[in-house]
């Protein structure tokens, strides 16, 4: 993390679609990615120089539940802890939020190659299946 720089809720869309199409297809148009960003509870970047690097961020109330998105470390900047840093911003944004005392519910999607990676931070997986429809927009 030598010399790079930390953003809270700056995230722009086309940073976000720059970074996604540098690990997966199929972005999102630009005008939805927008709308995304306005209405995260928080948004992670990381910078090197003029460069983004790296993103995440999470959807939620502050109040009982979080679910995280969009975790990406630019493919030539894996490997070098970028990603533990973006996690433990997200989680110390919850922890210091919400109702003191409380316990928060913190929910991801992963792929089964990356369950390691977020079982460092303590998720764990249950029996639960994740239900999903893409839903057109009238
Ligand atoms: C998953 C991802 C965010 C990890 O970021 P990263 O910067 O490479 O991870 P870090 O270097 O911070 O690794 C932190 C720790 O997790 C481990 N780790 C990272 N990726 C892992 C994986 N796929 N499986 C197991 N362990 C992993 C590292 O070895 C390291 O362990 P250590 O602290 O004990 O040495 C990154 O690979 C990525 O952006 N991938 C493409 C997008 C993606 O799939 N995102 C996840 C969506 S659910």
């Amino acid at each position: 993390m030598n010399n790079l720089e930390i953003k809270h809720n700056e995230l722009t869309a086309d940073e976000f679609i720059y970074l996604w199409e540098s690990v997966w297809d199929g972005a999102p148009a630009v005008e939805q990615v927008k709308l995304a960003m306005e209405n995260s509870v928080f948004r992670v970047s990381v910078f090197d120089g003029e460069k983004i690097v790296a993103m995440a961020r999470m959807i939620g109330d502050m109040g009982l539940c979080y679910y995280i998105k969009d975790v990406v470390v630019h493919p030539d900047y894996q490997k070098q802890g970028i990603g533990r840093e973006l996690i433990n911003e997200l989680l110390d944004f919850i922890k210091s939020n919400g109702i003191s005392g409380t316990q928060i519910f913190v929910e991801l999607c992963a792929m089964p190659d990356k369950i390691p990676f977020y079982e460092k931070f303590g998720f764990s997986a249950n029996e639960a299946q994740r239900l999903r429809i893409m839903l057109p927009v009238e």
